[in-house]
């Protein structure tokens, strides 16, 4: 069974066909980053506008990707699934109506997606055999999010950030250091060859919750970087600090999740989010869950960052359980989409 999905809720345009749930045909992702970078960070307008003139392209590029041209679809995909929410509005929008074209013209299902479900699937194509239960960690630039995964559409929410986002946190420190937009991948490699123990950044660790917060780690960033002095500051100053604002976030997070697990006596964990492709975060995951004996599971850095192909998997198991939406239902697409069971 062929999934043909969209996915636009932020500052990535992209369409992925994926059969029976983890073969993936095509996976297509067209990203704005260049449009964004020189305002560093996303701006709504503009990434809805690049949306609209890229959204067909993509489409068109999946299919040719995956065997058939855009007139194939009708004979070749079983649904089309696309992401609800949350994400930016007008990005949304634009996904949807795509999305509702093709299945109106086609007389195919519609799938509503939610980003954080795509991103809790991003393993399955990898590892299809995957089964619940498993604690999931969602770590993104808009979520930073514990999540019990009963089984496939029973989520059970155990807390997220309530601030800033980890994701957010790097690229807002990113752009205190003026380094390039988006923060993430670049304070992961300057990172690489600082010292993480340079400076004791706090580790926020909201004590009898399962809440994360990051804007006290990203202010201290701030007050160290305003107290050395920004003349003064050297690449190697620039590297500790990166270093040592990553392990921040590392130990938080890692330290968090463990707890979970073993709280709720779950095997295994299942990362996602674009902050997972962290190399250090990988990496020191691994470990402790080999400490731990527990099993893990993280997506190729390619699929944890935004793209069509999670929302296609998620989006496969939901129209096997609920059936799809007929080409002529109307749902709305909502920027707060709340993670609900089906
Ligand atoms: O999942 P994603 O692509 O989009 C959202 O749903 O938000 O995540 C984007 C976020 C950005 O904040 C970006 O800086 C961060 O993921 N990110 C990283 C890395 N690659 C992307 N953060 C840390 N290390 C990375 N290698
Ligand atoms: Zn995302």
């Amino acid at each position: 069974m062929l999934v043909l999905a969209i996915e636009t809720s932020c500052d990535e345009t992209a369409c992925s066909i994926v059969k029976n749930g983890h073969v993936i045909l095509s996976n297509v992702i067209s990203s704005q980053e260049k449009i964004h970078a020189r305002y560093s960070g996303v701006v709504p307008e503009l990434a809805s506008r690049s949306h609209l003139e890229n959204v067909n392209i993509v489409i068109e590029r999946a299919c040719r990707k995956a065997g058939f041209g855009i007139n194939g679809i009708k004979d070749s995909i079983s649904a089309i699934a696309y992401t609800r929410g949350p994400g930016l509005a007008g990005s949304l929008l634009v996904g949807q109506l795509a999305a509702q074209s093709l299945s109106f013209i086609n007389h195919i299902p519609l799938v509503a997606v939610h980003h954080i479900e795509g991103h809790l699937s991003a393993s399955l194509l990898e590892h299809p055999r995957l089964a619940p239960p498993y604690l999931g960690l969602i770590v993104s630039g808009g979520h930073t999010e514990l999540i019990i995964i009963r089984s496939m559409g029973h989520y059970e929410y155990l807390g997220g950030t309530r601030d800033d986002a980890a994701g957010e946190a790097f690229d807002k420190v990113a752009k205190l250091l003026e380094l390039p937009y988006p923060g993430g991948p670049v304070i992961d490699k300057l990172a690489a060859n600082g010292n993480a123990k340079a400076i004791a950044f706090p580790r926020p660790h909201m004590k009898g919750t399962w809440d994360f917060s990051f804007s006290g780690l990203k202010t201290a960033v701030v007050n160290f970087v305003k107290n050395e002095g920004v003349k003064k500051r050297s690449p190697m100053q620039v590297r500790d600090i990166c270093a040592s604002f990553q392990q921040a976030v590392i130990d938080t997070l890692i330290e968090k999740t463990f707890a979970a697990a073993r709280h709720y006596g779950l095997h295994t964990i299942v990362l996602g989010g674009g902050v997972t492709s962290n190399s250090s975060l990988r990496r020191q995951f691994n470990a402790r869950a080999k400490k731990e004996r527990r099993a893990i599971f993280i997506p190729s850095p390619l699929l944890c960052t935004d793209n069509a192909a999670m929302i296609a998997c998620a989006g496969y198991y939901k129209f096997k359980k609920t059936g799809g939406l007929s080409r002529t239902d109307t749902v709305k697409t909502d920027p707060g989409l709340p993670l609900e069971n089906w």
